[in-house]
Parts: C-alpha cells; structure tokens; sequence
C-alpha cells in the first residue's frame, strides 16, 4: 500500500525510515519531507497546514493511511476532514488534539478527571496573574497557552523573572496569540519522562518508556527547547510508575476525554513529572514527541504499519508492541543560537562517516538539499540515533555518529543518556 507521512522534522523521518520497512508497503510519501525522507521515500511539496492540497493529493495517489507528525495539522482538524472523504488517517481528530493545542483545556480536564498535576490558575490579566505569583512565591511556572513548539514555559527563579513573563505573554509581545492566556503553575521537582500510549478511545497500549532532555546545556541548564536528545527505556520508569501512569494519567484521561463527546483516537504523550513513587501531569502532546521517537521507533520490533491501521480504523484492542530487548539514544545536534535565533545554509560534514556505523540512524530535521551538499536548515538539524546492548553501549555508538559530524557553530548535549546511567 501507499503511505503518505505529514511533516518535515527528524520524528517524520523516524516515521518514514520505520514505515518503508514494512512489507504492507510498496511506496511512502512525505509532505513536505526532508533530505533524509527523500531517501527513504518520495518528497511531495506540500505545507503541513494546507489540508486541502493534502486531501488531493491523498486522494488522487491512492493514499491508503496517512500519518500525521506534527501538532499544526491535528489542531486544525486534518483528521476530520480526511475521514470525512473516507480517507484512513492516524491522529486526533481536532477536538481531541485540544489537549496539547490549548494548556487552559488540558488542565481543566486533569482536574475534572483528577488526573494529578501541579497547582494551577489560567489568567487573561495582568494584574491578577502577578497577585497570584505574590500569593504562591518562587520558583513558579508560567506557561503560554497555546502552541508554541516547546518554548511557551517559564521556570521564573525570581519574581521580577515571573512577573516580565506573565507581562510579555499577555501583552502579546511573546507567543504572539498563543500567550494571550496563561497558566501559571506550582513548580514541580523530580525526573521526568514521557509516557506515550496508543489509544482508540477506549483501549490503551503503551509504547516503551522514554525521557527527553528539554534545556539546551548539559545538566538540564539553560533555557528550554523542543528536546536535544532522548532515549529509551527510562529507568525512572519502573514497573510501579508504569501502573501509576496507566491506571492515574492515561486510563482518566482517555476516559474523561471521551466523557466530554472528545473521543481520543491516535498517539497520546504525557509528560510526567516523577518524584520518589508519585507521579504528575506537566502536559499532553497530542503526538509522537520529536526526538522521542527516534529512539522509540528505533527499538520497536513490531511493523508499526498494523498497528497505525488499527488505531486509524478504531479498535486497538488486538494490537500487542514487541521491542528490542536494546537501548536506544538519539542525540540532537542542533544549529549555532538554537533555541533562539540560529545560522542557516552551513554546509554539514561527515554524514557519509556517520552512516557507516553499525546500528547508527542519522535522523534529519532542519536539513536542506544544496548544490554544495546538505546544508543546515533549522534548529534542531539533526538527531543522530544508535542502538545498543545497553543505554552506555547506545551512548557511546550514538556519540561515536555525533564525532564524525561538524558545521560551524553545530552545538549538542554532551550528557544524553547520562541520567540512567547515573541511576
Ligand atoms: P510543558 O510544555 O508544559 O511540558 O513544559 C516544558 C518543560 O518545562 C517540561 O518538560 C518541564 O521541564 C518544565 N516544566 C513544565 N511545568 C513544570 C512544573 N510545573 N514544574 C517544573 N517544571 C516544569
Ligand atoms: N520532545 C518534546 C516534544 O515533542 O514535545
């Protein structure tokens, strides 16, 4: 069959690289794709967001699934439309993926459904928004709330830090309308990790384990960006935070969801906040979380095409995961200034070294075809992933990878891995 992947970044990569190993499948697409898709699959130029070229060229191509990446689509309802046309497509639909568009939503429902998470009060004022930060004090957590890829939070060390945040997101100088309400939460300490499930509403299959790393330096320090690495399986995850985040996280929220006519169909991410055996709710993608899937598909034994077809037709309840008895680590080398303002055009060496390691992906994301080679073309440009008998035997081939590749001001986490190691 033909598969049709949305999106442009290294998980769509991950996606497309893990999709065209299955034997169901004779061609996959990428809309809009990136260098390391085009490899694997066919390009098409189509944005992420024009859902109507989408459902063209889904219908006229003879798309039999299509996958959707990134959160932009989901929220503003790709899923809807293409099942509409009676097209089979793996997402939430849009009044679903509100748990990850709209940060007010997601902690409403957690309440309603006490599903635990911190603290919390929304704010569309000023004035109310700094009495409450007095009330709680420091540190305290700030939170645009709407999509801002991974940048919409705060940690504030000091009250004045607080206070200019709240300030800047509701006067729309950041975040733009994505800040216009904020949510302003108790800090939470402990280790996190990301928890993702397949769900088709009602039953609930959850990936391997997994944990980001969000702040840009090493030892988690520096302001926070969409990830720099990730890997899998997390040993904070143990047996009793797998039941906790079962039975407490996935199994009230899948519920609650479909309690509130919002049937939750597709991949659902918690962040999870873990601290000694208890465990909280920081947020819910409405996704596969970029890099987390890169080392999640990279262990997944299974053909992952069944399993996207179940959840897209609406009953999981025959779908089991097999994984790679194996760790896996991706580390993200990411462009001179990221997260803020980053080079772009610099031409990116020793990919071709890099891929003659054994058990070594090296994922695409903010990359760019040129006449000179592949140039950098993002933020995060690449997400450089390796399997190993252990989570030290992954680190090492997957910074053997990192070793061989340079651009100027190519900046990466040099600690990926290190929190299990140190456990
Ligand atoms: P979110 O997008 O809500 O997951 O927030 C991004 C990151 O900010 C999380 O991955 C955490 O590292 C941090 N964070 C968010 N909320 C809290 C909180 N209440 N306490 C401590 N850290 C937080
Ligand atoms: N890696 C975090 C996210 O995908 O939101």
């Amino acid at each position: 069959m033909k598969v049709l992947v949305i999106g442009s970044g290294g998980r769509e990569h991950a996606l497309v690289w893990k999709i065209a190993q299955s034997p169901l499948v004779d061609k996959v697409f990428c809309a809009p794709g990136n260098p390391g898709t085009a490899q694997l699959g066919t390009n098409v130029n189509i944005a992420v967001d024009d859902l109507q070229g989408l459902l063209s060229f889904a219908k006229e191509n003879g798309i039999e699934l299509t996958v959707v990446g990134p959160e932009l689509p989901l929220s503003l309802g790709i899923v809807d439309l293409f099942e509409k046309e009676g097209l089979k497509i793996f997402g939430a639909r849009q009044n679903a993926a509100i748990i990850e568009a709209s940060k007010a939503f997601s902690k409403d429902l957690m309440k309603k459904y006490h599903v635990p998470t911190a603290a919390y009060e929304v704010f569309t004022e000023v004035q109310p928004a700094i009495e409450f930060i007095d009330k709680t004090g420091i540190p305290i957590v700030i939170k645009a709330d709407g999509l801002a890829a991974g940048k919409g939070v705060i940690i504030a060390q000091t009250r004045d830090e607080a206070v200019e945040a709240v300030t800047d997101m509701l006067s729309g100088n950041a975040f733009g309308a994505a800040g216009s309400r904020v949510v302003i939460e108790e800090f939470l300490k402990g280790e996190e990790a990301s928890f993702l499930a397949f769900t088709d509403g009602k039953n609930i299959v959850p990936l391997a384990s997994a944990q980001d790393h969000k702040a840009v330096f090493d030892g988690d320090k520096g302001p926070n960006t969409g990830g720099m690495g990730a890997y899998s399986p997390a040993p904070v995850v143990t047996k009793s935070i797998h039941d906790k985040a079962m039975a407490e996280v996935m199994r009230r929220t899948v519920d609650g969801m479909a309690a509130e006519g919002r049937p939750y169909r597709g991949v659902l991410y918690a962040g999870l906040m873990i601290d000694g055996g208890n465990v909280k709710t920081l947020e819910f993608n409405a996704r596969f979380g970029d890099p987390e899937c890169q080392p999640l598909l990279m262990r997944m034994k299974s053909d992952i095409v069944p399993i996207l077809m179940a959840v897209a037709s609406g009953d999981i309840s025959g779908v089991e995961i097999e994984w790679h008895d194996k760790a896996t680590v991706c580390v993200v080398l990411a462009a001179e200034g990221y997260p803020g303002d980053y080079r772009k055009g610099d031409v990116i060496n020793g990919l071709d070294e890099a891929a003659t390691i054994e058990d070594l992906v090296v994922f695409h994301a903010g990359t760019k075809a040129s006449e000179a080679g592949i140039v950098t073309n993002g933020g995060r440009v690449l997400g450089v992933t390796a399997l190993g008998a252990t989570v030290k035997d992954a680190i090492d081939r997957a910074y053997a990878g990192v070793a061989k590749i340079t651009w100027p001001g190519m900046h990466c986490r040099k600690d990926i891995g290190a929190k299990a190691m140190n456990r």
